[in-house]
């Protein structure tokens, strides 16, 4: 992998717009039916995973959720912890949705929104948990993780969710026979191209050891990855030492 000191700052402005021009092709448009979607693509286990991912938590009362998405784990962190939280999301028509929602249930007060690339959030907060599913795929680690560590209150949790390349060879097929038929069932609406382009994509990431390394080197202890359904997703997190 380039590291981003290696490359020239325009090289890494290219390889970030590419990124987000992948980003767009794969979720432009699919908004209204996102969370329908994800349940299904993922056989009803996006929400097993997530409730994995809340079990690392404490109530953490000031939470930064990256790529927020329509809000699902952001929300259910504001009802659960009963904090502060706040989604970073690269796109608005998500964030609409994040809106609506929070104020339908009453956090508007409690919950902000910010459009952008979660890549280069740094705001002076220290926030208790970073956590977010499905972005590390999308992102240069080397830039995201040590701008999230600098946000990390002592003690804090960074913890990250995305699916994975199974290792078994049985698992394996039902990974490889999966976005076809996710092609057939699903299809219109924006998701066409999220399905033929994503396999490649699951392929060709580092994500869960570029992640772990760059929690070890900024400092984080008890980094840890935890498979999740025979590693069709993963978990990893890292801890912020206390002061
Ligand atoms: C599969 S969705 C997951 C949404 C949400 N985390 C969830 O679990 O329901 C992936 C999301 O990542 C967002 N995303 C991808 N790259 C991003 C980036 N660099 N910065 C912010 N959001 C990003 C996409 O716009 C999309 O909403």
């Amino acid at each position: 992998m380039i590291r981003r000191n290696m490359m020239s700052e325009s090289a890494a402005g290219k390889t970030q717009e590419k990124r987000e021009n992948l980003v767009e092709s794969f979720f432009h448009g699919t908004g209204d039916t996102y969370d329908k979607n994800v349940h299904i693509a993922t056989w009803g286990r996006d929400k097993q995973w997530k409730e994995e991912l809340l079990s690392f938590l404490d109530s953490p009362q000031n939470i930064l959720d990256l790529a927020c998405g329509t809000g699902i784990l952001a929300l259910e962190m504001a009802l659960r912890f009963g904090g502060n939280v706040t989604g970073v999301e690269l796109r608005g028509e998500y964030l609409d949705i994040c809106r609506e929602r929070a104020e339908k249930a009453g956090f508007a007060e409690r919950t902000r929104w910010f459009e952008g690339n979660a890549e280069e959030f740094l705001i002076e907060e220290q926030f208790d948990a970073i956590t977010s599913c499905y972005i590390p795929k999308y992102v240069n680690l080397d830039v995201l993780v040590p701008n999230m560590v600098k946000m990390l209150a002592p003690g804090g949790l960074f913890i990250m969710q995305d699916f994975s390349y199974p290792e078994e060879k049985w698992v394996q097929n039902i990974f490889d026979d999966h976005f076809g038929r996710m092609k057939q069932l699903i299809n219109g609406d924006g998701w066409d191209v999220m399905w033929e382009e994503l396999p490649t994509v699951l392929k060709n990431t580092n994500w869960i050891a570029d992640t772990a390394r760059n929690m070890r080197e900024q400092g984080l202890v008890d980094v840890t990855i935890v498979p999740q359904s025979r590693g069709l997703s993963s978990l990893v997190y890292g801890r912020k030492p206390s002061a």
